[in-house]
């Protein structure tokens, strides 16, 4: 059998090299704690600062503004909640603005400040997944604490317009983070030119390892923290910093953001490649957002009369890694939040493959997936059809 190949860019990536040999030292005898005066902590401090510019330079931040977090899922939590605490504890409107397609950290974060007794905003989006302007020009209208809108889409991949929201926010003075977990390293983030208030990235989208993020906070008193102890990281996120998590984030970090135009075009191509086959050999495929901005390295499809779990199922035998939607969800039976948003018909989402494309995806992987793909789908239908489901 030929190698496995991996489809599943979105859910993970693996661990890049050059970040494995970055973040190995912190791991042997640069192993102090980085809040220690002696040699051994100022070797770890040192690391770690040297992240923080790292990552700061990537996104066009500050050094300062970098909060490591254990992932994208706290950075989400951190921003949604920490701005609606701050807000509560200035006498402001404790009320989260986001939308029904964003991920569920996000979701769940806007829920819990309902659980506080603030409030929750959910703007609508159209057929495409883009968030509704006027909408959100209303909602801003009422002081909310923060606005929460994703830059770009994990399951379908389409990217909002987020300089005309960070305008729209920034003109009514709200707070607006983004969650730009699968937008970083594919998509331009640069907050010279996007000025977010907060920003969450996460670790192992992009070569470094699963467990570390960062939120980045631009602007003093805007967050509260959500956990509580020493002062480390300005007081916001308290605990002994991931050292090694941190070095290898702000290595993969340099490398993505140095590789994002080469990158964006390449997996582009073998994306429209990809897309091109799967509709060849399936005419009546579907590609979600296919007439908006997407991100380069997201193919979201659902092919009729099938079952998604089935395509994958036979996907992995012939050796290829997809997921239905977002590794999240992935077992849930109800189908994507996401899908159900853009008011895609339950039966068509069921039928639902995400191919999500990475550094190591080549021409010789599109093709091999575009080669089995029909056949694999005729299978998934005529069991279907023995089922007496189709
Ligand atoms: C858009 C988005 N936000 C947040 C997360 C959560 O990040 P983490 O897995 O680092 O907690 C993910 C990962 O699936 C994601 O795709």
């Amino acid at each position: 059998m030929e190698d496995p190949i991996y489809f599943d860019y979105a859910a993970t990536t693996p661990v890049r090299p050059e970040v494995v040999d970055a973040m190995l030292p912190y791991l042997g005898a640069s192993f102090g704690n980085p809040s220690s005066p002696h040699r051994f902590g100022r070797s770890a401090r040192a690391g770690l600062e040297q992240a923080r510019r790292e990552i700061a330079e990537a996104v066009g931040a500050e050094p300062n503004q970098v909060i490591f977090t254990s992932g994208g899922t706290e950075a989400d939590n951190l921003a949604v909640i920490g701005t609606a605490l701050a807000a509560r504890n200035k006498g402001r409107r404790m009320a989260a603005v986001t939308a029904s397609t964003e991920h569920k950290a996000i979701l769940a974060a806007a829920h819990a400040v309902v659980h506080m007794g603030g409030e929750e905003v959910m703007l609508p989006t159209d057929g495409h997944g883009l968030v509704d302007l006027d909408a959100l020009a209303r909602a801003v209208e009422a002081r909310p604490a923060v606005v929460s809108i994703m830059w770009v889409n994990n399951e379908i991949g389409v990217v909002q317009p987020t300089q005309v929201i960070a305008q729209i926010c920034g003109e009514a003075e709200v707070p607006f983070h983004t969650d730009a977990v699968q937008a970083f390293g594919k998509v331009p983030v640069s907050l010279s030119e996007t000025p977010c208030t907060l920003v969450s990235l996460s670790g192992h989208k992009i070569g470094a390892p699963k467990g570390i993020g960062a939120l980045i906070v631009r602007g003093k008193g805007i967050v509260e923290a959500l956990v509580h102890g020493g002062g480390q990281q300005f007081g916001i996120r308290p605990g002994t910093e991931n050292v090694a998590g941190a070095v290898a984030m702000g290595c993969a970090a340099r490398l993505a953001a140095q590789e994002q135009a080469s990158e964006a075009g390449r997996l582009r191509e073998l994306r429209d490649e990809l897309a091109a086959g799967l509709r060849g050999g399936v005419p009546d495929i579907v590609i979600h957002a296919e007439k908006v901005e997407r991100a380069p390295h997201i193919l979201s499809t659902s092919v009729p009369r099938t079952d998604g779990q089935a395509l994958l199922m036979h996907l992995d035998l012939a050796g290829i890694a997809a997921s239905g939607g977002s590794a999240c969800t992935t077992g849930s039976v109800d189908p994507s939040h996401v899908l159900a948003a853009l008011g895609v018909p339950r039966d068509l989402a069921q039928g639902t493959v995400r191919l999500s494309l990475g550094h190591d995806t080549t021409r010789a992987h599109v093709e091999r997936v575009i080669a089995v793909f029909p056949a694999i789908v005729q299978k998934v239908r005529d069991l279907a059809v023995v089922l007496g489901r189709a």
